[in-house]
């Protein structure tokens, strides 16, 4: 296997108040202590992020949010810049889950946006791509994560991929149950490491970690993250339990 340091990140989605996820966190430090195989990251609620930030000052484990806007600052209510993330210690943000663009209207061209506004701040991108059920059964799943990665990306520097992480996450396996097979993850994982390599050459293509997420869980961990192109894992409802989402960041040590 390639030497790509994993990355193992959880994504909370909207769950655990500040108490709650201040245990949690703390717990999650405490269980991966010294599991320094991979990266480990909690993309948490932005009104969890002072209590985990502070929880997880000096150990192992970075924090990240789970959306941002693009715009600098300015009248738009409700939203959240990447200054305001950076100055609390905010190192990742996930950006495109299918979650935003099924429900909130996401789509290319503002994922696009908020990708160059979080690069440009400093902030470390977890950009999600993945195909629904329809499109799979279509047969289109390559075009489609491939129409997805090159869109998001528009614009985007090569000197700035050093930050960014893709994480392939077929929409039909998120929350689920049905996991992608490790086949099936590692020939998606694969065809975006293609379009990178059309985009911005081997040597980028080699470097870039892209994460499988859908339903990765302490059991099936290990033989997804076996496979070739899959450079670690973007976990939903596992990562809310502390010694689940400790047993998949050891399966990718
Ligand atoms: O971003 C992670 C995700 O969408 C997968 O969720 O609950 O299927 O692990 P889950």
């Amino acid at each position: 296997k390639a030497k790509r340091k994993p990355v193992i990140a959880g994504n909370w989605k909207m769950n655990m108040t500040p108490s709650k996820a201040e245990e949690a966190v703390k717990e999650t430090v405490e269980l991966t202590k010294g599991m320094d195989g991979c990266d480990i990251v909690l993309c948490v609620p932005f009104v969890d992020i002072r209590v985990a930030v502070r929880a997880t000052k000096d150990t192992q484990v970075k924090i990240g949010a789970q959306n941002v806007h693009f715009e600098k600052n300015g009248a738009f209510t409700g939203e959240i810049s990447a200054d305001m993330l950076c100055e609390c210690g905010v190192e990742y943000v996930i950006i495109g889950h299918s979650e935003r663009r099924q429900y909130f209207g996401e789509i290319d061209a503002t994922v696009n946006l908020r990708t160059k506004a979080a690069l440009k701040a400093g902030l470390k991108v977890i950009l999600c791509v993945g195909e629904i059920l329809a499109e799979r059964q279509a047969n289109i799943t390559a075009e489609i994560i491939s129409m997805q990665t090159k869109l998001d990306l528009a614009g985007v520097e090569a000197d700035e991929l050093k930050n960014l992480i893709i994480a392939y996450e077929p929409v039909w396996a998120i929350g689920t149950g049905l996991t992608a097979t490790p086949e099936q993850a590692d020939k998606a994982c694969g065809i975006i490491r293609n379009v990178i390599c059309g985009l911005y050459g081997k040597e980028a293509a080699e470097a870039i970690i892209i994460q499988y997420g859908g339903s990765m869980n302490d059991a099936n961990a290990a033989e997804l993250l076996a496979k070739e192109n899959v450079d670690g894992g973007l976990i939903g409802g596992a990562s809310l339990v502390p010694a689940k989402f400790t047993e998949i960041v050891k399966a990718a040590q």
